[in-house]
């Protein structure tokens, strides 16, 4: 059952969270696999003469956040409605939320912002709206209200709010994760160690095309000297950071410059009758006798893992190994899919070797190998061969597993 959770972060300024738990989707952005659910995180500050609300919710969930926001105020005393990021995840609700205020709220966001939500939701929805500009900064209920511009961070209307005299920062998707973690702030390192993997596999799959941006904005936060002070990072998703919440932001980093885990390989395969699988239980034989740690996804006939988790896995991998039969003259679809997104969302400097397995025809390594050529990965090696792995196959597999790591160094 989705279930909204009122929580207030500080008394000074008088600011809570709203968050919308949805255990109920599925598949986010409809493509997604996220068993683990998702939050959508609106705040409300409360301020002499002023009552600002930090983003809305998914529309779905209109109603529930609206009564959940009525127990903290009546919607008409809202003032300002600060919108970061007009994806519907957030701004669903805004629509309603407007009409239950009687459009009184000024709405506030770029120019990008404003024209989505014109197309999203209708000009009744912007007829209040102001524009504002990178580094622009407003009073608002005695506070300065500074907006700076995160374009990419996920969409190119993106900007955070960032409160002078309190040191807040209200960040949208960046800083952002998937699940529903127990607790509302990190005040649990048991929930951040929980928390912090779908946060890699949230970045990788809705921010990862943009992944280059996440260390651009990121620098450009850090250069306005906003991060290194910040008391609380108040993202749309996931936990609020108000104990360490610099912690976040380089986490962030790390992803997106893809830093690897020491020892970590990731090992993607098809497998329809057990050939391909023969050679990759060799390949990774070979890896942890070098001291490697491969994690392993594979598809069968048995088991299909979802390509969101297989993303996740990818920026802290020191290489990755992708094991394919050839299909009908081209790559096994499941692989072909994986190897997609994988170019797509998490495209890496990193060392990768291709294991092949044909019956009549070797075709998948070959159209591997190309399509890793034309990507930011390091084709190390391509081992593809006919049938049952030879004792001659096996001796090229380990070989091409020592080339691999001394490549890792
Ligand atoms: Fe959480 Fe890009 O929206």
């Amino acid at each position: 059952m989705v279930n909204v959770r009122v929580e207030q972060l500080c008394t000074d300024p008088e600011l809570y969270i709203i968050r919308v738990d949805d255990d109920e989707i599925k598949y986010f952005e409809a493509t997604w696999d996220i068993p683990e659910g998702i939050t959508y995180n609106a705040y409300l500050m409360k301020l002499d003469n002023a009552v600002v609300l930090f983003d809305t919710v998914k529309a779905d969930y209109a109603d529930l956040f609206i009564d959940a926001l009525k127990k903290l105020v009546d919607p008409k005393e809202i003032t300002h409605v600060i919108v970061h990021h007009t994806e519907p995840d957030h701004s669903g609700a805004l629509p309603k939320l407007l009409e239950e205020n009687g459009y009184r709220a000024q709405v506030i966001g770029t120019t990008f912002a404003r024209n989505l939500l014109q197309g999203f939701y209708g000009e009744e929805v912007v007829k209040n709206f102001k524009i504002v500009k990178d580094g622009e900064e407003m009073n608002i209920g005695g506070k300065t209200f500074r907006f700076i511009t995160v374009p990419w961070l996920h969409w190119p209307d993106t900007m955070i709010t960032y409160v002078v005299e309190d040191r807040l920062i209200f960040s949208c998707d960046a800083g952002g994760g998937y699940s529903i973690p127990e607790t509302i702030d990190d005040s649990d390192e048991k929930v951040i160690e929980e928390y912090l993997p779908y946060v890699t596999k949230y970045i990788v799959t809705v921010i990862g095309h943009y992944h280059k941006y996440i260390v651009q904005n990121l620098n450009k936060l850090k250069k306005l000297g906003i991060v290194e002070d910040a008391k609380m990072i108040l993202p749309g998703h996931g936990l609020a950071w108000c104990r360490n919440p610099k912690r976040i932001f380089d986490y962030y980093e790390r992803v997106g410059a893809g830093v690897p885990t020491k020892d970590k390989v990731l090992v993607i395969y098809d497998s329809m009758y057990g050939f391909v699988e023969r050679r990759m239980e060799i390949v990774i034989d070979e890896l942890k006798k070098l001291g490697k740690k491969p994690v392993v996804y594979r598809f069968t006939d048995k088991e299909a893992p979802a390509v969101s988790d297989i993303l996740g896995e990818v920026p802290d991998s020191e290489a990755i190994v992708i094991g394919a039969s050839t299909y009908e003259a081209e790559i096994h679809p499941r692989i072909r899919y994986a190897l997609f997104e994988i170019l797509d969302k998490a495209n890496y400097e990193k060392p990768v070797l291709i294991v092949g397995a044909f019956g009549w025809g070797g075709v998948a390594a070959k159209k591997i190998e190309t399509l890793i050529s034309r990507s930011k990965f390091d084709l190390v090696e391509t081992v593809e061969s006919k049938g049952r792995p030879t004792k001659e196959d096996e001796e090229r597999l380990r070989e091409a597993v020592r080339k691999l790591v001394e490549w890792i160094g």
